[in-house]
């Protein structure tokens, strides 16, 4: 198979043991993490693996920044340095491309075209952000008293990412934070550290104060922790699983921070009869295995009316056979590349068994091809009931589950009965059935006649055990800043 050549500057990125990036230095750490290519088994690179003493010195760095430079910037000043290092993104997207590629996983093509070039318009949606964080005037009832509110930033950040989309969800979390003003230690997931200490190189290379962005890869349990724990972190903004969501606000009482979290999922996806068939099957489709299910929106369940429901699962089943599935590196583009890990693989593995044991059908995949990496055939579970384990936890990987249902009351009561509450969808040409869904479906994101878009400038988060508060638009400043009221006494004896 023909392989992209490696960027001089990603193989030499690879060959150095990547230090942690603390106050501008790279520091070196007794520990290291063996990155793997998910698409080889092969270990690619090693990275200094933070403990507690190094989350110590990157939230002290972070701490320091913010009475340096950056904590006097201008909000146009700060603009002006995102708006750069999205530009150096994409300046840089195949270097990006190349390294979410390498250690995720995901075809080049997609981590280049997709990951970062969205990474790189989220920093300049946010570069706007910056000077427009405004306070308000309010007219209060009490004679001679002035009240306004000035919006200042959090302070230190500590930001927690996951694997999926290795560049582009750190930039969900760093753009806003940086254009509110804080300061952060962002801890990348073990598998994919990569594109984040490249991101850090860049960011002090065009100009970011040292110590603004400090990077601290490591174990979730090890770094990770102590970070969530860290008396010195003012905010944790989480993407990851609901049970490190719920360590995290456990480790948060110590300092009471604040904290945002972003967590799995398990979307219902509805197509009704009236649906525009042929769109509705392409798309619930790509809203599973788009990313191969390794997306917290993946839509999972997919409701199809009982009328409908063998024309839809033909279309699923060709589309399913027809992908291409290959390493993350060829030159030829397929879909869709490895499982993230071994563990993850098997996980996924054995929920298709399980499924299967609680009198699923499986009618497409549900084994590992026969190549290096950690391959699974796109795979469909079709007859799937709510109360099987398959349409119920999490999966997050190529497994669409196949349910079907009589009517929208029904429907809408067995969507909504789930723990999660990150994305919903339906197909239907009925207007008023759309508007009356999207009001009832318990979800924070809605899409209809379409899946998966997300833009900068969209609020974006969990209801239910999905997470709280909302990342991208203007909630995500919000989220990373504090208002502070202020009350000006007026003498009136004093005017003359
Ligand atoms: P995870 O939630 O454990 O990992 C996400 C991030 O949290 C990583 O950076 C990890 O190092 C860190 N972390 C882990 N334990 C921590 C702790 N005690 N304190 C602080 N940080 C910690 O996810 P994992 O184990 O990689 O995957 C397990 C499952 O989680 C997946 O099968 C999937 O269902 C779900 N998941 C959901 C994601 C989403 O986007 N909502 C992303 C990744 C995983
Ligand atoms: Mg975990």
């Amino acid at each position: 198979m023909s392989m992209i050549e490696f960027l001089p500057e990603v193989a030499d990125f690879l060959n150095a043991v990547q230090g942690l990036r603390i106050d501008g230095q790279r520091v070196a750490a007794p520990e290291t993490i063996a990155v793997i290519n998910p698409s080889t088994e092969a270990e690619i690179a090693r990275v200094a693996s933070a403990d507690a003493a190094h989350v110590d010195m990157a939230v002290a760095a972070a701490r320091q920044a913010l009475s340096g430079p950056w904590g006097t910037m201008s909000g146009h000043d700060r603009g002006v340095l995102l708006w750069r290092l999205a530009d150096a993104i994409e300046a840089r997207k195949d270097i990006f491309g190349q390294l979410d590629a390498l250690d995720n996983g995901k075809p080049f093509y997609k981590a280049r075209d997709v990951d970062a070039v969205y990474s790189a318009r989220h920093f300049r949606y946010f570069a706007g952000w910056a000077s427009k964080i405004e306070g308000r005037t309010i007219p209060v009832s009490e004679p001679g008293r002035f009240n306004y509110t000035s919006v200042e930033p959090v302070g230190v950040c500590g930001l927690i990412t996951p694997w999926n989309y290795p560049t582009l969800m750190v930039a969900w979390k760093l753009a806003p934070a940086l254009a509110a003003g804080n300061t952060i230690v962002l801890k990348p997931a073990e598998q994919t550290p990569l594109s984040a200490l490249y991101l850090a190189d860049l960011a002090l290379e065009i100009g970011f104060p040292p110590g603004v962005l400090n990077v601290v890869p490591g174990l979730g349990g090890t770094a990770g922790a102590a970070l969530a724990a860290h008396k010195g972190v003012d905010k944790i903004g989480f993407t990851g699983s609901t049970e490190t969501g719920r360590r995290i606000v456990a480790a948060s009482t110590g300092n009471l921070k604040k904290v945002s979290l972003e967590l799995g999922g398990k979307a219902a996806n509805i197509i009704f009869p009236d649906a525009d068939l042929a769109s509705a099957t392409d798309g619930a489709f790509w809203a599973l295995f788009g990313n191969n299910g390794q997306s917290c929106t993946a839509g999972a369940r997919l409701f199809v009316h009982a009328s409908i429901r063998e024309q839809v699962l033909a279309g699923l089943i060709q589309r399913a056979n027809a992908l291409s599935v290959g390493p993350g590196m060829a030159r030829a583009a397929h879909d869709l590349g490895p499982i993230i890990s071994q563990p993850q693989m098997d996980k996924v593995l054995s929920y298709v068994a399980q499924g299967e044991a609680e009198g699923a059908r499986r009618v497409a995949g549900g084994h590992r091809l026969d190549q290096p990496g950690y391959f699974v055939a796109p795979t469909i579970l079709d007859g799937v009931s709510d109360a099987m384990a398959v349409a119920r936890e999490e999966i997050f990987g190529p497994v669409l589950a196949v349910l079907s249902f009589e009517d929208e009351s029904e429907v809408l009561a067995r969507a909504n009965a789930t723990e999660f509450g990150l994305a919903a969808g339906l197909w239907t040409n009925d207007l008023s059935r759309a508007h009356r869904m999207a009001a009832r479906l318990q979800a924070g994101t809605i899409w209809i006649n379409t899946w998966g878009d997300t833009d900068a400038a969209s609020p974006f988060g969990g209801m239910k055990q999905s997470g709280y508060g909302r990342e991208m638009g203007q909630e995500a400043i919000a989220l990373y800043s504090q208002t502070k009221s202020v009350w000006l006494g007026i003498k009136e004896s004093d005017l003359i």
